[in-house]
């Protein structure tokens, strides 16, 4: 689908999310924390049919970081049933649009089984879909993902002057995913909370001041409009 503003020969691929502001959406509406994050499945939904209608192939979210258990007790309760949850309420809607999930994000006896087995129902239900390929973050920290790569390289015994940047990459959570163009965090913090450390090394980072629960589509095409203006070098110099 063609989209205003847009240049449809340069979509990003690969486009990451934080969605943050879930709890200041709720205090803002006197509501509880847990609200703004049950509020913020409809953001998540309209920004997989945006990515749908861009055309993009990979779309990463960000649901609960390696340290979001400094949380209190019922708040991390919440999000793990909410979570799962999400997955029985919306998996058979996104396998029939074509999207493929999958997880990216530690498998710790902290993740209670149920969510764990939702999560394996899920992959296993849409891992043949290709049209846009939805990871969720979970328990995923990007310093827990390189401790996890350089695991696997010691216990592989690799030798040190063998490693190169393929050894990680191949070695992190999706090592089939594209590293992501662009990445979009929301409520107006400006850092990225251990996300995609290795992933989003040369990724065109755009902040936006609304809160997830309120973010749309159209805020997503926003920041792919912001993304298309930007000079991409790489620490070369511009095609001009
Ligand atoms: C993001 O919203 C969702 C998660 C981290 C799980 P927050 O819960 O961080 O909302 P704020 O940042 O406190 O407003
Ligand atoms: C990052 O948001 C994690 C997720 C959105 C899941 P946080 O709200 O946890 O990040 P900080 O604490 O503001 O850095
Ligand atoms: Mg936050």
């Amino acid at each position: 689908m063609d989209v205003p503003g847009i240049d449809p020969t340069r979509i990003p691929v690969h486009i990451a999310a934080v969605m943050d502001g879930n709890g200041r959406w709720a205090q803002r509406r006197g509501l509880k924390r847990t609200e703004g994050h049950a509020a913020g499945e409809e953001a998540l939904m309209d920004a997989i049919d945006g990515a749908l209608d861009l055309g993009s192939s990979w779309l990463t979210v960000y649901a609960f970081s390696t340290e979001n258990w400094r949380r209190p007790v019922d708040e991390v309760r919440y999000l793990m049933g909410f979570n799962e949850s999400l997955l029985v309420r919306r998996r058979d809607e996104l396998n029939a649009k074509g999207v493929r999930i999958r997880f990216i994000g530690r498998r710790d006896w902290r993740v209670p089984k149920r969510l764990l087995r939702r999560i394996d129902e899920s992959i296993e239900l849409t891992k043949k879909n290709r049209t846009l390929t939805l990871t969720i973050a979970f328990n995923y920290g990007g310093r827990a993902e390189l401790v996890d790569a350089v695991r696997q390289i010691v216990r592989e015994g690799i030798a040190a002057d063998r490693i190169d940047e393929k050894t990680i990459a191949k070695r992190l959570y999706a090592p089939d995913m594209p590293d992501p163009e662009l990445l979009v965090r929301t409520s107006g913090e400006y850092r990225l909370s251990n996300y995609l450390m290795w992933e989003a090394a040369y990724s065109e980072l755009v902040f936006t001041d609304v809160l997830w629960p309120d973010f749309r589509r159209e805020h997503l095409f926003d920041a792919v409009r912001e993304y298309q203006a930007r000079d991409r070098r790489f620490g070369g110099l511009s095609d001009e």
